[in-house]
This record gives C-alpha cells, structure tokens and sequence, in this order.
C-alpha cells in the first residue's frame, strides 16, 4: 500500500533568495484521523531494558513512539520539501544501555527517484530532537528487503559502538562515536549479491539489497567493552549469507553448517538460550514470497535446526516477522511473508521451535478455526469486508516483516501488516486450553496513506476517505471499486454531492472511474470507462455531467455521460502545458492555446474561483499567476517564485475574495495563505510542521470555514489546520 511514487524534484539551488517578507500565521495542524495506519509497517522495535518503550519505524511516513494508552506519536513531522527523504526509514536502532537514545537509517529511494544520500538520524531524548549524521551512499527506506532487518544495531554492551549493514554493494559500516562518524567495516566477505529483478531499468528493483541485518550476542561480551561476537545476515541466495565475527567486527567467517538456500530476513537473538533463531524467505519481500525456512542455530554446539512450522503442500510462503519471549526462553513467534490466500498465518512455539501452534487453521476446506477474535474497534475500515486485492477478505493481513513480543509483558504483542499495526495484551491465552486471543487493531495515531487526491467540497461530509468527523476514524472504505490507490478525485461546483474518483488497478472490471452521488457514501463505476486505462487527473464538469480525465497512458478522454474546472459555466473546461494555457468552450471537446504562463515549463495546478465565472489561478514551476477573464491573460503574482498545490477557500469577509493557499516559494518554502488575492501573504506551517515532499502533497481548502485547510501528504496522511 505504501505507494511507490515517482517524486518529480526541483532544484532548490535554482531559486531565487529570499527577497519578499512574509509574516507568520499560527495554525494549528492535526492529523485527520484514519486510525488504522494505511501503508507499510517494517518493523516495530521494544527497549529490552525500558519498560513500555516502543518505536515503529515505516517506510513513507517515517517513526513513531508507543504510548501507555496504545497509541502513537510521529517523531518526524519537522521534515520539510529540502528532507523528504527522512521519512522513508530502512532501520530504527533503540538504545539498551542509554534508552533515551535512538536511532535512524534513513533515505527513501537508492534509485534516480531519490538524488540524496541517506542519514543517520540521532536523538538522545526519545525522537523529540535529532541531529543528522550524513552517510556517503543512499539509503532505500522504501526499497525492497525494507522489512529485512534490524540493519541498524547498538553494541549493548559498548552503547558508543553501531553498526550498520548498507544496500547497493556498500557494505557494514561501524561508528564508535555514536553514530557521529562512520567508516567501512571492509573485512565481512560479502556485501551482498541478490538483485530481485536486474531486468528492471527504473533501478527499483534491480539494485543489491545488501546486508539485511547485525545482531549482536550480547551474552559473549561485558559491560564497558565491545560485545566480541555480531552475526550479520546478508541478502544472498545459495551462497554463505550468515557471517560472524568473534572479536568485534574486526574478521568475520561464514557460520559454518548454514543453509543458504532462503535469504535470512530476521536473525534474533534469545540470550538466555544462546541461540540464534533466523526466518528465510525466497524473495527480499516484502510483497513477495513463496517458499521459506526457519532455523534455530545453537550458538553453543555450533548446531543448527530446522524448525520450520510447515511442510509440504501446506509451505507456499516465505516468513518474516519472528519474535522471542524475552521472560519465556523458548518461546517464539514466526510470521507469513506472504500467506496471500486465505490470510496470513502466525506461528507460537514454547519448545524453541520443536513444535508449533497457529492462529488459525482449516477444518474442513473452507472453514476455518481461528484461534483469535477480530477487534478492529479502533479502525473499522479494515475489517469486516477490508481487501486488498478486492476479492478476497483478509484480517490478519500481509507483509508481515514486524513482530515483536514486549520483552517487560509476555501478554502484549505487536505486528506490523501492508496496511496497519496490530496487537493484544492477552498473548499467554494461546497457550491455554482454551486457546483463544484478542487480535486488535493497534495504529491509534499512524497516519500514513500517501495522499493522492483531495477534496473539500462546499457541502456534505469531507471525502477523502469519507470523512465526516475528522477525530474519530472513518468508518468506510471507498469501495466498489476498490483501488489499492485513488489517484485523483472532483466533486461538482453546482452538485458538490457529486463525486468522481480515478484508480489505479486492482478493479474487478479494469475500470479505473468512479462516480459518487451521495458525497462518496456510495460509488458506481463509470462504464463509459476504458478497460485497463489507469491514473492521470480527473475533472468533473459544475452540473456534474461530463467527466474530463487525463489519463497517465491514453491522452485525454471526455466522458459526456456524466465534464471542469469551471464551476459555473458548464461548457467550460481548463487546461495548461508547458508554458501554454489552454481554454475550451466545448464541454472539452477542443482546446484553444490562450496565453502563457510567464516562463513557466511544467503547470502544476488549475484551480477556479467556483463564485465567479473565468476567475483562473495557476500553479507552476516558476511562479503562481492568476486570470479574471478565463485565461485571455494572466497576472504573475509578485514574489512567488514556485508553486506547487493552490486552493481557495472561504473568504476573511463576506464580501471578499477567497482566501488563497499555496506551497510555495515566497522568500522560502513554504504553505501559505493571501486573503487580498496574492498581494500579500502569511506563511501558516512552522518548523514542527514540515509535510514532507512538498511536489507529492495536495491542498484542499474549506469554502465553509475562513482559514481551515487540508493538506493531504505523500505517507503522513490527511492534516488539516485551522488559524490558531
Ligand atoms: C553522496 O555521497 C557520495 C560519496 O561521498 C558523493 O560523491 C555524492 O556527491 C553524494 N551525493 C549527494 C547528493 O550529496
Ligand atoms: C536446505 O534447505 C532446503 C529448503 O528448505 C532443503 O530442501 C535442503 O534439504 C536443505 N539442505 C540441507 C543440507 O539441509
Ligand atoms: C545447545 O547446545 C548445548 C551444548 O551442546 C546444549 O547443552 C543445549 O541443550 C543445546 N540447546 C538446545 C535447545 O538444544
Ligand atoms: C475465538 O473467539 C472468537 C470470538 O469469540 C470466535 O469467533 C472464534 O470462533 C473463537 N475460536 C475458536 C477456535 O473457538
Ligand atoms: C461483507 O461482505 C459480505 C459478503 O459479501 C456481506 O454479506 C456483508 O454484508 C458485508 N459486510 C459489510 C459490513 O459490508
Ligand atoms: C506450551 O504450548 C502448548 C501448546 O499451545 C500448551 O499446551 C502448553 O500449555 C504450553 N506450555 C506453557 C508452559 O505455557
Ligand atoms: C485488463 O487487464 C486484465 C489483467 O491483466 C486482463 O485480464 C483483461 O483482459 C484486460 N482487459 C482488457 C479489455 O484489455
Ligand atoms: C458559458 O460559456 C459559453 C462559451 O463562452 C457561453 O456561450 C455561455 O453563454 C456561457 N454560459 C453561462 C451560463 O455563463
Ligand atoms: C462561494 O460562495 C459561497 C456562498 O456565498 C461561499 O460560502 C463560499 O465560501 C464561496 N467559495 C469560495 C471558494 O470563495
């Protein structure tokens, strides 16, 4: 679900400096409350020695920290455009000895799609601050093998020691100035050799993934001095991919007896047993995966065991999550990665892997005992009928890389899914008779959809998700169809009920329209749609009975059926690329080249004013201009020097122009809000409040409340903010 997204970048070198004074406004910003996550969960990670801390790390929408209550705080919200890529985390480090400190591998991409280098992110006060230790090679937050892991690990018994297992053949890299600086550990065999598809020419998946985890014994070292033995797993398939080294890190060797067949995703340690439990997949995840292993390896005999669950026709998945009871030495829990049909599948053993018992298990084809009752309270939009894939109904999910057991409360647990976080507190129930658990949604307070589309329309609830309180979470899921991903959406200026949405895939018919006349309650498909053409931009006409939709594949399409951007005038429709802008006055049929947009090279917004008839604003790479006569000609507004998403909301005064809101240059980046119609400007986000990608984020504004507006962001969810 974490949407892969080719982020378009600008050049920030290129803009002009700061020569306009704009003053701030305080808002304040709250999330739009989901509830239940909405993307990628890789991994969730206890402090073995503080009792109740707890960090979630994601792959779009950076980290979170556990509360008493269940729910959780975004750590990363200061990231603005200039460190978008903060929020794509490959690992998250917890420290045993100094528990206040932490750490992040971030970066989001190790292809074009992300020109940065990744970081170290440091903070010695639980996440609150951090500082920035920057690596010399990328980092893939959201790359595949990101649910490998933890590559990031603190000595825990030398806590100013970290190593840190790098992708793209760059090796282990190892700081002992607490994550300050950081050098190549060049004597480990191997930097990893598995490629999941050298065909891919985007790069995404056609790079090496690398080392995939360290972990440390900390039963073979003292207190003060580096811990001697650290095993490495590195992404390899059928060659050595388990590495040691007894005399910290400084030579390393193959273990000896491994079976290399599987890539190793996790490698945990259970102290007490001295013994390494490692779980195997075919593929580095985390949507793939047909075949796997687990192994205990018996650090004391040099034995190792294979203690998979399954045999058979009854193997059809590789595993990823795997947990060990810290107070129950042998007990263990080992997750599906991928169990597609029916549902994931996890796996309970108190025997350190002899035996095992499932969460659920068939009967007789097709029913099912599940060991568990569903408790999705906190975010009823993933279940009953939540899907993935719009045939089939899962609840324990999929992708499941993060599984962890509290180690101060055997009863409390956590797992990390494609699409949320769940958990319980009653975990010693399944080794009763009575075998029976409580499996709750446990999100509270992640947001992390990628925000594609965003309306607010002048009456009705406030879609999006169908939102119509934004503090308690959203009770439907827009469906019929289902999208893994709604790209776009309109509503109707005179019809504002009327809703259309576009999709990418996953539509039992291969139509990627949709159309909502009840405010997006209900949904029908738009059968004068194409089969199989996805994405792009969609518009729909001020009566709502023509939908304009520029498809990403076939150019642009013109549905009469049921067309936009003038909200007024029917007939009217708007249109801009490169430096041109384009009107028709045929409901879309033909487009005349009107005027230019300055200098301007890529238009990124259309935006009309729905009260006045020809009122244009238009968002662009280098500026922001505005027309009053439709587009004949345009007005460059003084001091923007770059736009990216614009809207207009609710006037300050009855009688005044709508209030205008931009991310934006004007004297720096920024979201801002003009109530004179760009003359002057106040900037409404501070440095708490970064939104990640600005190129990525939408912007919608309230026509019914002066001042509230919707930012919807690329892996932090919905905020909406209103004047302080
Ligand atoms: C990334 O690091 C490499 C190695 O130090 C350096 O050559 C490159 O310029 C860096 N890239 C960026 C965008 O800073
Ligand atoms: C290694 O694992 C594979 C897959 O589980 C298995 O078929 C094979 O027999 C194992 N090799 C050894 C030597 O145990
Ligand atoms: C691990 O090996 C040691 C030494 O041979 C042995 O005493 C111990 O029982 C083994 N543990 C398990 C769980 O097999
Ligand atoms: C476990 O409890 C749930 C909820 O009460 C129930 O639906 C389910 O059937 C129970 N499982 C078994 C195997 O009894
Ligand atoms: C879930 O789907 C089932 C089977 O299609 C249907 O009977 C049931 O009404 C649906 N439940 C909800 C809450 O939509
Ligand atoms: C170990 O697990 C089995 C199977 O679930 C269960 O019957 C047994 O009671 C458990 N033992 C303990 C000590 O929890
Ligand atoms: C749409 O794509 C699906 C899946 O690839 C395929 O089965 C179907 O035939 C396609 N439909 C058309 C009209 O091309
Ligand atoms: C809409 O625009 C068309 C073309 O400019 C014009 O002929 C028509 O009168 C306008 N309609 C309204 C209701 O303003
Ligand atoms: C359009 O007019 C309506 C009715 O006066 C008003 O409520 C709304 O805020 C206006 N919309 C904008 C964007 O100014």
């Amino acid at each position: 679900m974490a949407a892969l997204r080719h982020l378009s970048l600008f050049l920030a070198g290129l803009l002009c400096p700061a020569v306009f004074a704009v003053s701030p406004q305080a808002y304040t910003w709250r999330n739009v409350k989901i509830g239940g996550g909405g993307g990628f969960v890789p991994n969730i990670i206890f402090s073995p020695t503080e009792k109740g801390l707890a960090y979630a790390r994601t792959d779009i929408g950076g980290a979170y920290k556990l509360n008493s209550d269940d729910t959780w705080t975004p750590l990363l919200d200061w990231v603005d455009n200039t460190r978008w890529n903060y929020w794509g985390i490959d690992a998250l480090a917890t420290d045993p000895v100094d528990t206040n400190r932490l750490y992040l591998a971030t970066g989001m991409y190790t292809n074009s799609w992300d020109p940065n280098n990744g970081s170290i992110l440091i903070s010695a006060d639980y996440g609150s601050t951090w500082t920035a230790s920057p690596l010399p090679f990328k980092v893939g937050g959201n790359m595949p093998g990101r649910g490998m892991g933890e590559r990031l690990a603190v000595d825990p018994n030398s806590n100013n020691i970290l190593f840190f297992g790098a992708r793209s053949g760059h090796g282990l890299w190892k700081t002992t100035d607490y994550g300050a600086t950081w050098s190549q550990v060049t004597t480990l065999p191997s930097t990893g050799t598995y490629i999941p598809d050298p065909t891919d020419t985007s790069g995404y998946n056609s790079d090496i993934i690398g080392i995939a985890w360290v972990t440390f014994d900390s039963t073979s070292g003292s207190k003060g001095e580096a811990t001697p033995r650290i095993y490495v797993g590195v992404a390899n398939l059928g060659s050595d991919n388990i590495f040691v080294s007894n005399d910290g890190g400084a030579t390393w060797s193959a273990v000896a007896g491994q079976n290399s067949t599987y890539l190793p995703h996790k490698g945990v340690l259970s102290p007490s047993e001295k013994a390494l439990y490692v779980s195997y997949s075919d593929g580095a995840g985390p949507y793939d995966g047909t075949m796997g292993a687990v192994y205990r390896y018996n650090i004391s005999s040099s034995v190792w065991t294979d203690i998979t669950p399954v045999s058979g026709s009854d193997l059809y998945f590789g595993f990823g999550g795997l947990a060990v009871d810290l107070q129950r030495p042998g007990t263990l829990m080992v997750a599906t990665l991928n169990s597609w049909f029916p549902d994931a599948n996890i796996f309970r053993s108190n025997d350190s892997g002899q035996t095992w018992t499932r969460l659920w298990e068939w009967t007789a084809y097709p029913d099912m005992d599940k060991y568990y009752a569903y408790d999705d309270s906190l975010a009823p939009w993933l279940g009953p009928n939540y899907t993935y894939t719009g045939t089939d109904l899962k609840q324990i999910g999929w992708m499941i890389e993060g599984l962890s057991i509290d180690p101060h409360d055997s009863n409390h647990w956590l797992y990390g899914t494609g699409a949320t976080i769940y958990g319980g507190h009653d975990l010693l129930q399944w080794d009763t008779a009575a075998r029976n658990v409580t499996l709750k949604s446990l999100a509270d307070g992640i947001e992390e959809t990628a925000v594609q589309g965003l309306i607010s329309p002048p009456s009705g609830p406030i879609p999006g998700f169908v939102h119509d309180d934004l503090n308690t979470v959203r009770t439907t899921e827009y469906s019929n169809p289902t999208w893994t991903t709604t790209v776009d959406l309109d509503f109707a200026g005179n019809n504002p009920a009327t809703i259309v949405r576009i999709g990418n895939g996953d539509s039992s018919t291969g139509k990627q329209v949709a159309l909502s006349y009840d405010s997006g309650s209900t949904w029908t498909q738009d059968n004068g749609a194409a089969d199989n053409v996805t994405g792009g931009h969609v518009a729909i006409s001020a009566d709502g009975d023509t939908v304009l939709w520029s498809t990403s594949s076939n150019g642009i399409l013109v549905s009469p059926q049921t067309s936009a951007f003038s909200a007024k005038n029917n007939s009217i429709f708007y249109a801009a690329s490169g430096t041109q802008f384009y009107l028709s006055r045929d409901t879309g049929k033909t487009f005349t080249a009107t005027a230019t947009l300055g200098s301007s090279t890529a238009p990124v917004k259309i935006v009309v004013n729905p009260n006045l008839t020809g009122d244009v604003w238009v968002s662009t790479d280098k500026g922001l201009f505005h027309s009053t006569n439709s587009g004949g000609t345009f007005t460059a507004i003084s001091g923007v020097n770059q736009a990216w998403a614009i809207a207009l909301g609710k006037a300050q005064s009855p009688e005044g122009y709508p209030a205008v809101f931009a991310a934006a240059n004007i004297g720096g980046m920024g979201y801002f809000r003009s109530d004179d119609a760009g003359a002057t400007w106040v900037q409404i986000n501070d440095a708490a409040h970064g939104f990640g990608s600005v190129s990525s984020n939408v912007l919608t504004a309230d026509p019914r409340t002066y001042g509230h507006v919707y930012i919807g962001t690329n892996g932090r969810g919905i905020f909406y903010g209103d004047i302080q």
